[in-house]
């Protein structure tokens, strides 16, 4: 009896308690009505300092004119001008930052703390674009969710990714950071690592934002932060999927991107944010600039100052501005003079707002900054295992002509190039708090999987891809003795990343002096090839019978490499970008039009002149989208679709026998493309519509099934309808974009 009466004095004084704080605090309010509680608390500036978000850490963007600077942001801070800091990382400055917003501001409105966790926070995954060649939708999952793990461990309520932007634009340096040049599969994977990220919102997850909306991935000539300029025809059926997909996974914020679109820089576009993003897909959640984009519209001449943009950018459904500081030098004079009614700002405030209530913060603000959490989660070894299966699954290979991988238990290896023993370029410029001193190099990884073996290893070139010319003597005589030798060339990591765009990618002329060199001793060669990025590779395919394209692997590259040659992992990883044969073809992506004189590689004479192709490089590229082998060998067969027709709302199954010829159990990503062959308009020669990744043992078959709706027959029109029209269609099922069988379908 005394305990129920102890019981209920407790419960009563807690309530008493609640009673006297206001509504905003008191948990036992609906978020709404806390919400609206506070904003009636909120002056003017307070709102505006809401829609601020300061940089207090690294710079990831141009330092702008008006930087309050360190001490300025602290002022800034405690006069309630901050509503989210980016780039502040760890608990114990996270934790420092929150207390001052909590306990030195008048309302005590926690920040949120936001943070580029592109693909990972401290244990780093192989880049995006890597991680989409394995078509693994459940590891980017799991990778996301570890990478959410560690960042809300290290105080952290919101990440700056997926990046889903396609892109056809190997010179484009961000492309490291998307899922490559098909829509279908990037809206995959923003599904995927949408819901990776963001769980169900505990404290072990953090806010996703897709970003950069919209068509920041077809920049002008692969040039960094370059006009788009777009039909819409192509922006709904291209560029518009990835981020509607992220949209229906529930993501929480959306960030504008840095180009224009019809003449209109994004972040004050009304037709992407409040038509499309929120009209349209009914998007609710915060849209946030890119780095200093509401004041980049000046630089694009939209914006005549300051203010404008800030007007422009709110009116047009962005709310947050990331560091141009346009919002909080103008939008209260601008509220308070009528130019930006009072319930617009109210609005992009409980966007807010709300997203501080879902996580909680309001009633525990410090749930985030748990040192000794932080500690344990970081790089735990768990995390290290996903990092390295996923590195493995990464690595797509090229070439095997003679059969020369797997390596097992090699004797002897000479390994060459600077890269083989750089930790620092298996990390890449959105490497998270990923150290280089945690992370295994090739030289590493080998040494650990052939601890027998005899490795020599020759830098021969160095970072900047100069060739040592007394390498030449040390190469020829350390292959006497070297069973193989393993040459490692590409890009270093720092070139993957924002504003990292490139005229040259092909390897530097000291790389290929290197790989010269090692064919020259006779010796059998692997070539691995080390970027974020796609690269032209002519030369090398032409003279090498064994590459590996090993990507950019992160903190476990070094032991995914050597899963994969020593055959522990069988390769299975299938490119999500085209690889151009040169430079003049890019853009060079395989779902393009048909054109009105097409024309076919090899097709040459006087009937092949006036059609569309160049004079002195192929049309195709060297490795078409999807493209990937394995040590396994794979026939596929028996092509089969349930029906020959169906009408609107039925759908179609399609089988296709597929045989491990080899001697090694496999995994084969099947992949299903359409054409639509007559459609007003046009559409592409091949489009994904579906793919799946099947485990079928040495000499065994499976049979894949797909099951394919006619609404996957659908299009845009340029306004974003969806078109479903009737005619003749082909299914094709294969290896890669280029490599199908195909059948015939009526949509009647
Ligand atoms: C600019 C980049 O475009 C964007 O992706 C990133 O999230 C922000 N900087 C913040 O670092």
């Amino acid at each position: 009896m005394k305990k129920i009466h102890l019981l209920l004095a407790a419960i009563f004084t807690c309530s008493m308690a609640f009673a006297q704080q206001p509504v905003y605090k008191n948990p036992s309010y609906s978020s709404q009505e806390r919400i609206n509680d506070l904003l009636a608390r909120m002056t003017i500036e307070e709102k505006v300092g809401q829609l601020n978000q300061v940089n207090g850490g690294v710079l990831t963007g141009p330092s702008v004119a008006n930087d309050p600077g360190a001490q300025g942001k602290v002022q800034l801070l405690k006069e309630g001008m901050v509503g989210s800091f980016l780039n502040v990382v760890g608990t114990e400055q996270t934790l420092a930052t929150q207390k001052i917003a909590v306990e030195q501001t008048r309302l005590g409105i926690p920040l949120l703390f936001a943070f580029d966790v592109i693909h990972g926070y401290k244990t780093v995954f192989p880049i995006p674009l890597a991680e989409a060649a394995s078509w693994d939708l459940e590891a980017a999952e799991r990778a996301t969710a570890i990478a959410a793990k560690e960042a809300s461990a290290a105080g952290l309520h919101w990440t700056f990714a997926p990046m889903m932007d396609v892109s056809r634009e190997p010179r484009w340096g961000r492309v490291m950071e998307g899922s490559g040049e098909d829509p279908y599969l990037q809206a995959k994977f923003a599904e995927a690592r949408v819901k990776g990220f963001q769980g169900n919102l505990d404290e072990n997850h953090v806010l996703a934002t897709v970003k950069h909306f919209a068509a920041y991935g077809a920049a002008e000539a692969g040039k960094e932060y370059n006009t788009v300029d777009l039909s819409r025809y192509a922006l709904w059926n291209y560029y518009l999927p990835p981020y509607k997909a992220a949209v229906e996974a529930g993501v929480a914020t959306v960030m504008n991107s840095f180009n224009i679109m019809d003449g209109v820089p994004s972040s004050g576009s009304d037709f992407l944010v409040n038509q499309v993003l929120r009209d349209k897909w009914g998007f609710n959640g915060l849209v946030v600039s890119d780095w200093a984009s509401f004041g980049e519209m000046i630089n694009h001449g939209y914006s005549k100052d300051a203010k404008e943009a800030a007007i422009q950018s709110i009116m047009a459904g962005s709310d947050m501005d990331m560091e141009s500081g346009v919002m909080r030098t103008t939008l209260a004079e601008s509220v308070k003079n009528g130019e930006v009614p009072m319930a617009v700002l109210d609005e992009a405030v409980k966007r807010v707002l709300s997203l501080k209530f879902q996580l909680g913060l309001f009633d525990d603000p410090y749930k985030y900054h748990d040192a000794a959490k932080e500690r344990r989660t970081l790089l735990a070894a768990e995390h290290l295992a996903e990092a390295r299966k996923s590195a493995a699954a990464s690595m797509t290979l090229l070439k095997n002509d003679q059969g020369l991988l797997p390596l097992q238990n090699p004797k002897s290896i000479l390994v060459l190039g600077h890269l083989a023993e750089s930790q620092e370029d298996v990390l890449d410029f959105w490497k998270g708090q990923g150290d280089h001193a945690n992370t295994v190099t090739i030289l590493e990884g080998l040494k650990a999987k052939y601890p027998a073996s005899d490795i020599t290893f020759i830098q021969a070139v160095n970072r900047d891809g100069i060739f040592d010319q007394n390498a030449v003597k040390q190469i020829n005589k350390a292959a006497k003795k070297a069973e193989v030798v393993i040459a490692t060339i590409g890009l270093f990591g720092d070139l993957a990343g924002e504003a990292r765009s490139l005229g040259d990618i092909s390897p530097s002329d000291g790389q290929m002096t290197m790989l010269h060199a090692a064919k020259a001793t006779g010796k059998p060669v692997v070539v691995l090839v080390q970027a974020g990025r796609p690269m032209v590779l002519t030369e090398v395919v032409r003279d090498f019978g064994t590459i590996l394209y090993t990507w950019i692997g992160g903190t476990q590259h070094g032991h995914g490499v050597a899963d994969v040659l020593s055959g522990d992992v069988n390769p299975s990883a299938k490119t999500a970008m085209s690889f151009p044969a040169a430079v003049g073809q890019i853009p060079v992506y395989y779902n393009h039009y048909n054109t009105g004189r097409p024309h076919q590689d090899g097709n040459e004479g006087p009937a092949h002149f006036w059609v569309s192709r160049y004079r002195d490089i192929p049309n195709e590229p060297l490795f078409p989208f999807g493209y990937g082998l394995s040590y396994s060998t794979y026939e596929y067969s028996d092509l089969k679709l349930s029906k020959k027709s169906i009408n609107q709302n039925e759908s179609v199954t399609v089988t296709v026998n597929i045989k491990n010829t080899s001697q090694v159990d496999g995994t084969e990503i099947v992949q299903l493309y359409i054409r639509d062959l007559v459609a007003q308009p046009i559409r592409p020669v091949k489009e994904l519509k579906d793919f799946t990744r099947v485990d079928i043992p040495a000499g065994q078959s499976r049979t894949v099934s797909f099951e394919l709706p006619a609404t996957k027959l659908s299009f845009y029109d340029e306004n974003g309808n969806t078109l479903l029209q009737k005619g003749a269609f082909k299914v094709f099922v294969g290896k890669n974009s280029d490599d199908v069988l195909e059948a015939d379908l009526e949509l009647k």
